[in-house]
């Protein structure tokens, strides 16, 4: 942590407005793309899982120009089908995963699946010799976070990078720039907070309605502290360089009586 300093205002304002100015100088590339070298100009990457964050990525990824979208994958047909007119690159359709890693012309996959198909899909992407980028949370299990740091380990060429959002967010790289300058004084706490209304919703599928849902059964999910607030609490690592070694959490199912089983709030 920074030594502690006693900054005036004058200074705070001044290097401030420095570091927000820097933020706003550099432009917004997806750190895969930027570090992955293809053998061509072009990083040729595929997408698994076309729902809501998959395509959200597949828009944004779209005006790269040193990545191309090459495949798209989703065992939900309309989702797949949304994802390859997302792409907007005619690219090949798979309703299996492991056929888009069979294919040897892909550098890189986007994993945008369920927290609880993370691991399966990540390790067998890794194995299959692909750089990785897995939405958060990276896994479901505290077992497969062992499993996953090992497989990296073991391939040092290859890049797995986890989609934790206040990283690639001004606002957030600002403040951890004022933190390490020590501009803040010595930072020893972080208060965090998530407030959304009126909050997920019961997607209604006769037939798939458990899977659709899956963010709230705990059968497939870790609830707001896995989709929520595990970007707050990256924050915190990430402007303290450390890990927590305890965790105490307390909440409850008060409000929305719809079949969920995760909580609707959460400490
Ligand atoms: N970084 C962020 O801010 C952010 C925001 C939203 C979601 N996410 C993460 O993105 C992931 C996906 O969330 P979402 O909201 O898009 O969920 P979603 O349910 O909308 O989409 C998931 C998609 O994966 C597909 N799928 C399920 N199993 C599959 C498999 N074995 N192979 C291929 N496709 C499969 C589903 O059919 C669906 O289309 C989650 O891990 C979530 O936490 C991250």
């Amino acid at each position: 942590m920074p030594a502690k300093k006693d900054p005036t205002r004058r200074t705070f304002v001044k290097t401030a407005g420095a570091v927000t100015a820097a933020a706003a100088a550099s432009s917004f590339q997806g750190p895969l793309i930027q570090k992955v070298k293809a053998a061509g100009d072009q990083v040729l990457y595929g997408i698994i899982g076309t729902g809501g964050r998959g395509t959200y990525l597949l828009k944004h990824m779209a005006g790269l120009d040193n990545g191309r979208c090459v495949s798209v994958c989703d065992v939900f047909e309309p989702n797949l089908k949304n994802g390859v007119q997302t792409a907007g690159t005619n690219p090949t359709a798979y309703k299996d995963y492991r056929e888009l890693l069979a294919r040897k012309d892909i550098d890189a996959v986007v994993i945008a699946v369920p927290l609880y198909v993370h691991f399966p899909v990540t390790r067998d992407a890794l194995l299959a010799g692909k750089h990785v980028f897995c939405e958060k949370s990276l896994v479901f299990k505290p077992e497969e976070v062992h499993a996953l740091r090992t497989l990296v380990n073991e391939r040092p060429k290859q890049i797995l990078q986890v989609g934790l959002q206040r990283r690639y967010s001004k606002f957030y790289q600002t403040a951890k720039q004022m933190v390490d300058k020590g501009m803040l004084g010595n930072v020893t706490h972080v208060m965090a907070q998530w407030h959304r209304n009126p909050g997920w919703q019961m997607k209604p599928d006769p037939v798939r309605q458990r899977e659709r849902n899956w963010r709230l059964f705990r059968e497939y999910s870790g609830g707001l502290t896995a989709e929520l607030a595990s970007h707050q609490i990256d924050v915190a690592d990430w402007m303290f360089g450390a890990h927590p070694e305890f965790v105490v959490g307390v909440g409850g199912l008060e409000f929305i009586k719809d079949g969920r089983d995760v909580y609707d709030n959460i400490q």
